[in-house]
């Protein structure tokens, strides 16, 4: 019976513990308004709502500041991007396959230097050519996947994707400032 007891009460506290991670992880809490509707008008809600939340800032963000958080994970994801193929051409032998890192490299340039100016542009709240900027990025890891087109190792697939879709929640963030008739502010 004391056993019995024990052990429900033992469940209980498991359940207890599993509603507390699940209400204070960022993505089991409360996504806000404006990242719901940000992120809806993206290909991968999930992904969204999962790179934006990785700034503990993004709960109390305005469309501003937001904007701001997309364009510095963007920012931080290319270069650490541009680095990790510098590290794998030092690696390289191959002499096609240190062309397509070749290609990469100069693409992720231009993708950091995209971002660059997209985040000087916010800084100095001209808002217009930021949507342009993120697409544009997107392009050169666009075009680093395809430089590896007809390769059996495509080692940058992962992680164009992954800039990819940051720059995809920067065009739709840019979109707020220069399009918000697009937006559905009344669930704001
Ligand atoms: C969406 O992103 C998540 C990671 O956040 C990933 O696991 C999933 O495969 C993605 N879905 C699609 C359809 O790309
Ligand atoms: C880029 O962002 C994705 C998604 O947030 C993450 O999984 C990946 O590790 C990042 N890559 C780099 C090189 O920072």
């Amino acid at each position: 019976m004391g056993i019995r007891i024990a052990k429900s009460r033992s469940l209980c506290f498991s359940l207890f513990c599993f509603l507390v991670l699940v209400c204070c992880h960022p993505c089991g809490g409360k996504v806000t308004k404006l990242v719901q509707e940000v992120c809806a008008k993206t290909s991968n809600y999930s992904f969204c709502v999962e790179s934006l939340y990785s700034d503990p800032h993004a709960a109390e963000a305005d469309a501003y500041w937001l904007a701001d958080i997309a364009f510095r994970l963007a920012y931080v994801n290319a270069t650490s991007t541009q680095n990790h193929i510098l590290e794998l051409l030092k690696k390289s032998t191959s002499g096609d396959y240190r062309g397509r890192l070749q290609r990469c490299g100069s693409d992720y340039k231009k993708a950091v230097s995209a971002i660059e100016m997209g985040l000087n542009d916010l800084n100095s709240e001209s808002f217009d050519l930021l949507a342009g900027y993120a697409d544009h990025a997107a392009h050169a890891a666009s075009d680093c996947q395809s430089a590896f087109e007809g390769s059996p190792n495509s080692p940058l697939t992962y992680m164009n994707n992954a800039f990819k879709g940051l720059c995809e929640i920067c065009v739709v963030i840019s979109k707020l400032f220069t399009d918000p008739n697009s937006f559905d502010f009344s669930l704001l």
